[in-house]
């Protein structure tokens, strides 16, 4: 527990919601923290003296951590999720909603004291490069330490943002409290929460979030999914900008030509792996280098270009699956400094999780701290377990990855979980098409978000859980972006998910993932061929670089396959969510799924490339 500090600001706005908060919340004490390596240090300590942190083995993981948290407690919850705007039209059917006025009512009782017994910490942020045009401030208030040394990793944090802030600069205001006070002379537990009452409450007008109750990821550390993606979106769209679920890697050639893409894959689909992608031995020369791994901000210039920004500075990465050949540059990066959450422990004090090796260790503490039966049938780390990771320890990082202009985005690709159906990557028609593909992508669920998993839902833009507004005026945000743009980035679709008959993935993924990202960036340089098919363009296999793949044409028939009746299913799908949000559509969707609709009338029952073109 911290002692009371001085408030480092002369900024009269801030201290008086800082005053009002501490009336409210009437924590023990208040801390403005600093953002330096000592008080994260010590930070860290405090955490390991409670009993919440595990330092881990400093020969295996140096200034590393792990810690389990409440089993209530283990990812987003999407059903407790709210955008409060004033009227319920601009939240759209997608989110959950009450007014402001009714949600403050249910929420002040609960706040009322709701910090007693901790301290109150207080800690400004910058989403994107300290000062940076595109990046934008907030000053979240809690009461978890694991919220505090987790933002020191996620964000700029600390002096240097108050700095920037002068005396009336603009911040997103991020309010979270754990939801558990402690009585005089109570005890502490290890991972405090609500284990029953949880609010994630935004009021995209004001600018503002309160978390009520969760201790873990995006619940919690407010930089992440409910400002940069859900404020920011909103204010995006108010100021012509995109703020999205998106990667952004840069593609370098042997000839050193580079190319920056954006991808959206909604959560646990694959962005951290391939924004550190590594080529296959065979594309000597080619490199592949992360702007970021989660969220992009980008905003046109007068000029007509896209310009985007990482607005994190560390990766929250979803741990299960992470290995030296799925991604041995996100292992790199978690060999220090790093926060591990729900994952097992090794008796020599290391981390494990599913997928890590192919043999079990011996002896692992399970996630829910209790000694590891493998027999169990249950995972020793939790499917949604984590680790927090600083950028500047990724060894692709790009070298323009804090550059404060941003990079310019030629190309963006979209991408769900999908067993059937879609096929391993095409290209839309152009920007509209492009943008329809996006707005109707669906996903299967994953352990990323509380509830069920594996069905299919649609996903728009992979979004759905982080839109602060109408879905479909956020379908208009795009369109209308798409006729200002000088030249649009080319937008395409991609599966690497698709599964036989017995349940094996087609495709090889990973690494091979190259082989599409190649053919991406072709046809943005205008160099590759395509087929069109009834969805889009699509690469004949010889329009795909296989050097070193034994990957056969057969396979790549089978990936890329358009089955008439299943994507006659899909288009209901699409209809489906339409007539949600049938309100704000725009007209041009409706036209979109008829041609669509044709295209695939006149094609045959299974549609395959080699037999079109005969
Ligand atoms: P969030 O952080 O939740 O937004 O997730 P993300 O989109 O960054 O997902 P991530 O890269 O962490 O991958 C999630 C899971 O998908 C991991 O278990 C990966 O191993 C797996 N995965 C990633 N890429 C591929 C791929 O190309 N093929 C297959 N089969 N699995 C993949
Ligand atoms: C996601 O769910 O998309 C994440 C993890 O990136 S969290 O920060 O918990 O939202
Ligand atoms: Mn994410």
């Amino acid at each position: 527990m911290k002692k009371d500090s001085p408030a480092p600001t002369n900024h009269k706005e801030l201290l008086d919601w800082v005053n009002e908060t501490v009336q409210l919340c009437k924590p023990d004490s208040v801390y403005w923290c600093n953002g330096s390596e000592e008080e994260y240090a010590s930070f860290c300590e405090d955490l390991v003296q409670k009993g919440t942190f595990i330092r881990l083995n400093p020969e295996k993981r140096p200034n590393s951590f792990a810690c389990f948290s409440d089993p209530s407690d283990v990812a987003r919850v999407e059903d407790r999720t709210y955008i409060c705007s004033l009227r319920k039209e601009d939240a759209g059917p997608t989110n959950n909603w009450v007014t402001p006025k009714e949600m403050k009512a249910t929420l002040r009782p609960l706040l009322d004291g709701c910090m007693k017994g901790r301290t109150m910490y207080v800690i400004p942020f910058s989403m994107g490069p300290v000062g940076s045009p595109l990046a934008h401030i907030g000053v979240q208030i809690t009461d978890s330490e694991y919220v505090v040394v987790n933002m020191k990793i996620m964000t700029r944090m600390g002096s240097k943002v108050l700095d920037v802030l002068g005396t009336e600069g603009e911040y997103v205001k991020c309010m979270h409290t754990l939801g558990a006070p402690l009585a005089e002379g109570q005890a502490d537990v290890k991972w405090p929460c609500n284990p029953t009452v949880k609010y994630i409450v935004h009021y995209p007008e004001e600018r503002a979030i309160v978390s009520y109750g969760s201790g873990y990821g995006g619940n919690a550390l407010l930089g992440k999914k409910c400002f940069a993606l859900r404020i920011a979106s909103t204010m995006a769209r108010d100021e012509g900008w995109l703020a999205e679920h998106m990667l952004i890697l840069g593609a370098e050639s042997p000839q050193g030509e580079k190319t920056y893409i954006g991808a959206a894959f909604p959560s646990a689909c694959g962005k951290t792996n391939f924004s550190m992608l590594i080529p296959p031995a065979e594309f000597e020369g080619w490199k592949i280098t992360t702007v970021g791994d989660d969220i992009a901000w980008i905003k046109p210039r007068e000029d007509g270009r896209l310009f985007a920004i990482n607005p994190e500075a560390g990766y929250f990465g979803v741990a299960p699956g992470t290995n030296m050949k799925t991604n041995p540059n996100a292992m790199i990066t978690i060999q220090s400094n790093t926060i591990f959450t729900n994952v097992a422990i090794t008796p020599d004090g290391d981390v494990w999780w599913e997928g890590m090796t192919k043999e079990i260790p011996e002896g692992l503490t399970d996630w829910t701290g209790k000694p590891y039966d493998p027999t169990s049938g249950k995972p020793a780390a939790h499917a949604n377990s984590r680790f927090t990771a600083p950028a500047y320890q990724n060894p692709v990082i790009d070298p323009n990855w804090e550059k404060p202009e941003g990079v310019r985005i030629r190309a963006f690709i979209f991408g769900g979980r999908r067993s059937t159906t879609v096929p391993l990557v095409y290209q839309a028609f152009n920007w509209n098409f492009g943008v329809y593909m996006a707005s109707t992508m669906g996903s299967e669920t994953t352990a990323a978000a509380f509830g069920e998993q594996g069905k299919v839902r649609r996903d728009p833009f992979a979004m759905l859980p982080f839109c602060g507004y109408h879905m479909a005026d956020y379908f208009n945000h795009w369109l209308q972006l798409g006729r200002e743009l000088q030249s649009p980035p080319r937008i395409f679709g991609v599966n690497w998910f698709r599964k036989d008959a017995e349940g094996n993935f087609l495709w090889p993924g990973f690494s091979d993932n190259m082989r599409v990202l190649k053919w991406v960036i072709d046809r943005v340089r205008g160099r590759v061929g395509a087929v069109e098919s009834p969805i889009g363009w699509m690469p004949r296999y010889e329009n795909m670089d296989w050097t070193g793949s034994d990957f056969s044409p057969e396979q790549f028939d089978e990936i890329m396959t358009i089955d008439r009746e299943e994507w006659k299913r899909e288009l209901l799908g699409h209809q489906e969510l339409f007539e949600r949000m049938y309100d704000q559509l725009p007209k041009e969707y409706l036209f979109m799924r008829q041609l669509l609709l044709s295209g695939l009338w006149r094609s045959p029952a299974k549609w395959h490339m080699e037999a079109d073109e005969a």
